[in-house]
């Protein structure tokens, strides 16, 4: 039976934006959006949801935010939850990005904690996992990833249908190194078959792939079996680069 996947295209502004910017970016974008098209959406900086909310109301763009507390509410400050972020429309929210693990000291555990907050929410939490090129080097591509989607499936039981999952290595991130379109497939197809042997509703589960992808390279990526869309970061900030993304996921 043919997977029921719709690909899906999502941008990843990580810290970049400002309110003019965004207005003309997603204007672009809309106008340029096709009706019959991929699913698209925009991970937007949290000061900017409503804006972007606003913006993206009547068209077929989704939102999506770049972090969610694992808390429900009360004295974390800084930290934003997910129902705060279910109030703006968004649908979608990015956990464990590499740049959180990186830099924020996230762990398996914790970024499992942030996708149970999110789908506890009704948010699709598009669940970050990839390696560094020092652990591709020592070959534990494989070891890694699975590791840290066993976190993820562990916590989440009989929910982890409902998660995206993006495959994004380290070393390709912002990097201009893109993983050639069979290195990434072969990691998407590892993840499938983990995914599969978690629930009987894996065919449902987009796996994305994340990592300089651009419109010279998306659509080669995106034509592998197991490649069900893209989690762009640099590309999504310019609209016609992003258009061209999506147009090469139909
Ligand atoms: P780039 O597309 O800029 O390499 O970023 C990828 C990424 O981290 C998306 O989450």
């Amino acid at each position: 039976m043919a997977a029921p996947r719709r690909k899906l295209i999502a941008g990843n502004w990580k810290m970049n934006g400002g309110l003019a910017a965004n207005d003309a970016l997603l204007r672009a974008l809309v106008a340029g959006l096709a009706h019959d098209g991929c699913k698209v959406a925009v991970c937007v900086p949290a000061p900017y949801l409503a804006q972007v909310q606003a913006l993206c109301a009547g068209t077929s763009l989704e939102l999506g935010a770049q972090d969610v507390s694992q808390h429900d509410a009360g004295a974390f400050t800084g930290e934003v939850c997910a129902a705060m972020l279910k109030e703006f429309g968004v649908g979608y929210c990015l956990v464990g990005h590499s740049e959180r693990r990186q830099y924020h000291g996230e762990t398996d555990t914790l970024v499992a904690e942030k996708a149970k907050a999110a789908l506890a929410h009704g948010i699709t939490p598009i669940v970050c996992v990839g390696e560094t090129l020092a652990e591709r080097e020592a070959g534990r591509t494989e070891a890694v990833v699975k590791r840290q989607m066993a976190a993820v499936i562990h916590t989440n039981g009989h929910c982890i249908s409902e998660i995206v999952v993006a495959y994004e290595p380290v070393w390709a991130i912002g990097t201009g190194k893109t993983a050639t379109p069979e290195q990434a497939q072969q990691v998407h197809a590892i993840l499938r078959a983990q995914l599969k042997a978690a629930t009987e509703h894996s065919a449902r589960i987009s796996i994305l792939y994340g990592g300089s992808m651009n419109a010279a390279n998306a659509s080669s990526l995106l034509g592998q079996a197991d490649i069900d869309g893209g989690l762009v970061g640099g590309a999504s900030l310019k609209a016609a680069d992003f258009l061209q993304i999506i147009a090469a996921a139909r």
